[in-house]
């Protein structure tokens, strides 16, 4: 289906993929960051990837004047909203900054869209607004309770576009909570790049396995798991691009709130992740053990019953491809290190 999409965040990991992924799926894409954790060198990669002029709006999602502008300049039929900060730990130290960039961000957003009469939006959530869940697999119907800064500011943007769907029936809105987003496109022209510390065990296992780390610390070996170490649900980042597409279209004919878990519905544990990691890279990763994060918890995994359901939408590639395509990533840029 042939739309206009802005994709704020767009420049990011999992924007950049969603760029390439509405591309091929015959829609226009346009770009809005302000690369305040990504590079520039990203648009001439997707307007490669994608064969088209990837328009790029160098803004703050919190600036409605640029974004009033942005709506005016292009005819924009919906939203994928990834612009935010996303690092758990920084987020308890600079809670204004996370709550202002993600909370603020998203506000001026929807102002911004209805000011325009745009009025379908695809929001980035996250598996963590469940925090510690009671039970495995979880299911969208289970109660949020996120257990840090960054988690409460999509569980706050959740809220508020709930009643502002519930206020006005002509908006579409899906809740998007991402579980674990790992791996690259195949092309090995864009993954996962941010201009801070990565924080996530792909990219930081790709370090090892490039030499720029003696080793990989695992958060905790005594956790109630089959392995002792934590379990988490990791979906490709190409798989979970596409379910943005199909997102967009049940939008098409479904109003108000969607809220979906995009998960492969199964739970690796970090040593598992490794393993897989030097089968993909051909060499043994050294590891350390490491006491436990505070906040981290056991096991997360989802059910994507009704993103699989309603999108007619399911995460086929698996862990042995999330890291053959990170590792492949990660080569590719080696140069520029
Ligand atoms: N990667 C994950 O593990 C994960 C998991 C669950 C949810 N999410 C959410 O998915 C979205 C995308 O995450 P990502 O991994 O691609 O992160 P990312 O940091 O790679 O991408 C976010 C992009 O938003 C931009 N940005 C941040 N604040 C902005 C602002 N105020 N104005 C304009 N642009 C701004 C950044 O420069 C970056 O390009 C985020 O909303 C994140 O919270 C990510």
């Amino acid at each position: 289906m042939e739309r206009t999409v802005l994709v704020t965040g767009g420049a990011g990991y999992v924007g950049s993929h969603i760029v390439v992924a509405l591309a091929r799926a015959g829609s226009t894409p346009i770009v809005l960051d302000n690369f305040a954790n990504s590079s520039r060198t990203v648009l001439p990669r997707l307007r490669r990837m994608t064969g088209n002029d990837v328009p790029l709006i160098d803004a703050d999602v919190r600036d409605r004047a640029a974004l009033e502008r942005a709506f005016r300049t292009h005819h924009v039929d919906a939203v994928v909203h990834c612009a935010a900060l996303k690092a758990v730990g920084e987020s308890g130290a600079r809670p204004l900054a996370y709550y202002d960039n993600n909370v603020g961000g998203s506000i001026a957003l929807a102002q911004s869209m209805q000011a325009a009469g745009v009025r379908t939006l695809v929001f980035s959530s996250s598996a963590t607004v469940y925090g510690q869940p009671e039970s495995n697999p979880v299911t969208e119907d289970a109660p949020p309770r996120p257990a840090s800064v960054y988690g409460r500011t999509k569980r706050a943007v959740e809220l508020i576009l709930e009643d502002l769907a519930a206020s006005d029936a002509s908006w579409h809105v899906a809740l998007l909570r991402y579980f674990n987003p790992a791996g690259a496109d195949a092309s090995g022209e864009i993954g996962e790049a941010p201009s801070n510390a990565p924080n996530n065990l792909l990219p930081i296992l790709a370090e090892v396995a490039a030499g720029r780390r003696p080793w990989i610390e695992v958060f905790g070996d005594d956790y109630a798991t089959a392995d002792g170490t934590g379990v988490r649900d990791y979906i490709h980042v190409t798989d979970l691009a596409a379910g943005h597409v199909d997102a967009l279209s049940l939008l098409e004919r479904q109003p108000g709130v969607t809220t979906l878990n995009l998960g492969m519905g199964r739970g690796c544990s970090v040593l598992e992740v490794i393993a897989a990691f030097e089968r993909a890279c051909g060499k043994p990763l050294q590891r350390r053990i490491a006491p436990r994060r505070p906040g981290d918890i056991a096991v997360c995994y989802a059910d994507p019953a009704r993103a699989n359901a309603l999108l007619r939408w399911r995460a086929k590639l698996d862990l042995d491809a999330i890291c053959t395509d990170a590792w492949r990533w990660r080569k590719a840029t080696q140069t520029s290190d």
